[in-house]
């Protein structure tokens, strides 16, 4: 970036007043710059420092000359080795990222422990100075493994059963965001059906009425009213009948069905949600795969349409990705639903544009009068 370029984005940020002055003070600056191997340390370290207060990086670059431009003005005489300039520098930083920044949010995730809820807390961790996030984890058990995985400092890990209202509530509380990634899990039970030969499954963890349901509700019922709820949910839920649906269900002897149901009751928390009033963002992915993340083009859909790719999978990583953006633009993400799939990696382009992702839906959002809410 030329510092002409540099000086526009200046201008725009600082005012045209400061930055006549600052352009004037970068030619005296620059001559006192008589170290460049110094200067470009220096320089560099503030492009660290910046990249840190999580400033964007084509404002960083301008910021490489503004802050130098901006000590001149500030200590025009006294500025004379490029120690003080450097230490100026580094204080005018610190006051111009300061009234740029968006203050640090609390932000919980729930389900921290699991497979895309962990990716997702990994995220929002390493931008510290952008979120408080506190990750939730069923036990004590699921705390020590994330915590022996590495990178998760303690204090952020909380011991949470989402079916325990109380304890959502008190953990919730002054968070700004609430990110859902718990889910009842199915496993086998080890028996098989035999009508069909297949194995039976059972959720021996919670069901998906304690935890899709009654688990979700509580979480967001716990963010405030000003909060911003976002769910991974699943998509099939147009599908009463869907195979995930089956999973569980069991037969009375009455001819009646109980349990199961997991999409169906997680289509219920999602209907909740929206009309809670709450800003929300409900994400419907494919299949799950744990392959990288930012490898492949990203596909957004509603009511389970097959339109864009026939693929039907995503990766963990790029619906934690999603995610993360959504909860950082609120002002593009909230109140969505959508589905979302990938693209097989050697097919399109790896998507970095968030924006043009969401935009790419044309304002269509999830049609919750399709499928059945319990
Ligand atoms: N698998 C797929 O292909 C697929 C496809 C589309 C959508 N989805 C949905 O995508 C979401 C993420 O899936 P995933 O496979 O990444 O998740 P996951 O690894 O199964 O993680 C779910 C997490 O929920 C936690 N949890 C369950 N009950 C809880 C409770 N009562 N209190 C607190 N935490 C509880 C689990 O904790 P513990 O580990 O301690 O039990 C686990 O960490 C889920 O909603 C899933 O249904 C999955």
């Amino acid at each position: 970036m030329t510092f002409a370029h540099g000086a526009k984005e200046s201008r725009e940020f600082f005012g045209r007043r400061a930055c006549v002055r600052m352009e004037e003070a970068h030619h005296i600056s620059q001559k006192r710059l008589k170290n460049p191997k110094l200067a470009s340390f220096e320089i560099r370290r503030t492009r660290t420092f910046l990249n840190r207060m999580n400033l964007p990086i084509a404002l960083s670059y301008n910021l490489q000359v503004g802050p130098i431009v901006l000590l001149s003005l500030l200590r025009p005489k006294t500025m004379r080795t490029i120690f003080s300039q450097s230490f100026l520098m580094l204080a005018s930083a610190t006051a111009l990222s300061a009234s740029s920044t968006v203050p640090r949010r609390k932000v919980v995730v729930s389900g921290a422990g699991g497979q895309t809820g962990q990716f997702l807390f990994r995220k929002m961790l390493a931008l510290p100075d952008e979120f408080d996030a506190i990750g939730l984890v069923r036990s004590e058990e699921s705390k020590k493994s994330l915590i022996e995985s590495g990178d998760v400092p303690e204090s952020s890990v909380k011991v949470v059963d989402v079916t325990d209202a109380d304890a959502v509530k008190q953990v919730a509380k002054d968070c700004s965001a609430f990110c859902i990634c718990t889910s009842a899990k199915p496993k086998p039970t080890g028996e098989t059906d035999e009508t069909t030969g297949r194995p039976i499954f059972g959720f021996p963890n919670g069901i998906p009425e304690e935890v899709d349901w009654q688990g979700q509700k509580n979480q967001i019922d716990a963010c405030g009213p000003e909060g911003h709820v976002l769910i991974c949910s699943s998509m099939g839920g147009t599908d009463p009948n869907h195979v995930l649906n089956v999973l569980g269900r069991t037969i009375n002897p009455d001819g009646t069905a109980s349990g199961g149901n997991i999409l169906k009751w997680k289509r219920k928390a999602e209907v909740h949600l929206m009309e809670s009033g709450k800003t929300y963002t409900i994400v419907h992915p494919g299949g799950l795969i744990n392959e990288s993340g930012g490898e492949r083009e990203l596909v957004l859909g509603v009511d389970d349409s097959t339109e864009g790719t026939d693929s039907r999978t995503v990766p963990r990583e790029d619906v934690a990705e999603v995610m993360l953006q959504a909860l950082k633009h609120p002002d593009l993400y909230g109140n969505r639903s959508f589905d979302l799939r990938a693209k097989p990696s050697e097919e399109g382009s790896p998507t970095t544009d968030f924006r043009a992702l969401v935009e790419s839906l044309n304002g269509k959002n999830c049609d919750y009068s399709l499928g059945e809410i319990l």
